[in-house]
């Protein structure tokens, strides 16, 4: 039904066009259609993006990641766009990113950035997002100057949102879709402070990884889950575990990966469930949020970040579950067991049935040893590793070597 409605436009479209200009002006015509054609395909042309960031200009930069930087522009209908420049160290082919990243511009949800459109010009490929106004969570959550702007109903509302985007990715999108890099850097927050997280489905644009036998996760330290890091196995639950190291940095506004507490934690999650167990969790609070907590809120949500990192994925919890707590005045939950060490071994009892890794020795920090390489992934469609590059990553990323 959808596609035909895009077809009569699109015919609509052409008709328009031919009316307008008539027979006399061919070449004209021709490059009114490709440009139709384009829109309709979500094709954006290399000169419109040039145009619209003023050639990739500096003063448009607005960051730069592990995949390359992400520049602001002005399209000429007037809407704003933020456009990722991707490193050109993906192997993947023209046509094979073009796919993908169709694929990926049917993906629409709320709490999801909207992917506009891609292009591929030669070697350069390039994604066009929506532009989000308040750009991203850590440019505010971790600035001692803007981190009050973050009360408590704005902070609950975007543990919120980041639960339905993540249960839509999970459950709801056309194929399941592992994020595999939920952080503050990726959650992007608009003008009525709506979180929507970005970066969904990089895997599928650098699937070079996915095709190596020994190859290295990637994702960014302090969010990882452990069987991630040490066995490479990627499920919905890894996001479950950056989910909950989210929520835990969101009520106590501080970064998991450069954590430093005490000697006796080793992490943030560490911390929390040591409070938690003594009954004193709200001690973990963000101190601005003293005069907008709703104190009952709080303790759910630092209850529910706990059971997300558990140490065993299969313990953790679905985020469909994590959507029903959220909408619920807070009930008798389950206790949680130790959290996994983000970026290290865990230890559990038991061997899960669905992930076979070997039991390790917990205890090393979330800086994490990095050594581990992927023997056998549980992937879904958009899951396993991405990375661009060889070597250490400024960005938090592991280091890789393939
Ligand atoms: N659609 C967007 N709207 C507004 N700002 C954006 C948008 N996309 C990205 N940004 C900004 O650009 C910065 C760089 O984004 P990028 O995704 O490259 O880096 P990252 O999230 O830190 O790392 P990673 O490559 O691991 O995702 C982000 O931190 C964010 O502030
Ligand atoms: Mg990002």
């Amino acid at each position: 039904m959808e596609d035909m409605t895009k077809s009569n436009n699109f015919l609509h479209n052409l008709i328009k066009t031919f009316n307008k200009f008539g027979p006399n002006r061919e070449g004209q015509n021709e490059e009114d259609l490709e440009r139709i054609a384009a829109q309709e395909q979500k094709f954006f042309t290399f000169d419109t993006l040039v145009s619209a960031t003023k050639n990739f200009h500096p003063t448009h930069k607005l960051g730069e990641g592990g995949f390359g930087p992400v520049y602001k522009g002005n399209l000429d209908d007037g809407r704003e766009i933020a456009v990722k420049k991707l490193s050109q160290s993906s192997s993947q082919g023209r046509k094979e990113f073009l796919n993908e990243a169709k694929l990926l511009a049917r993906v629409q949800h709320r709490n999801v950035v909207n992917l506009l459109g891609y292009c591929a010009h030669g070697i350069e490929k390039l994604l066009v997002y929506e532009y989000v106004f308040n750009e991203s969570l850590d440019k505010i959550l971790f600035k001692s100057d803007r981190r009050a702007e973050l009360d408590w109903k704005r902070r609950f509302d975007i543990i919120n949102g980041i639960a339905r985007g993540l249960l839509y990715l999970h459950e709801d999108s056309h194929n399941c879709i592992v994020h595999r890099d939920i952080k503050a850097s990726n959650i992007l927050l608009d003008d009525k402070w709506v979180p929507k997280i970005a970066d969904f489905g990089m895997a599928r644009l650098f699937p070079e990884d996915q095709t190596h036998v020994n190859t290295r996760v990637a994702g960014t330290n302090g969010y990882m889950a452990p069987e991630y890091v040490m066995h490479g196995q990627l499920s919905v639950k890894a996001d479950v575990f950056s989910f909950g190291v989210l929520v835990l940095e969101l009520i106590s506004g501080q970064r998991n990966s450069t954590f430093n507490h005490s000697t006796d934690t080793q992490n943030l999650l560490d911390w929390a469930y040591k409070l938690f167990k003594k009954g004193r969790s709200l001690e973990i609070m963000d101190s601005t949020l003293a005069s907008s907590a709703d104190t009952e809120q709080v303790a759910m949500c630092i209850h529910i970040g706990l059971l997300c990192t558990q140490g065993d994925p299969k313990l953790r919890l679905e985020m469909r579950r994590v959507v029903v707590m959220l909408s619920k005045k807070p009930a008798n939950l389950l206790e949680p067991t130790r959290p996994g060490a983000p970026g290290s071994r865990y230890r559990r009892s038991h061997r899960p049935a669905t992930f076979s890794s070997t039991a390790g020795s917990s205890g090393a920090s979330d800086s994490g040893t990095f050594g581990s390489s992927i023997s056998t992934t549980t992937r879904s469609s958009a899951s396993t590793s991405a990375q661009t590059g060889s070597g250490f990553d400024p960005h938090g990323k592991r280091p890789m070597q393939i």
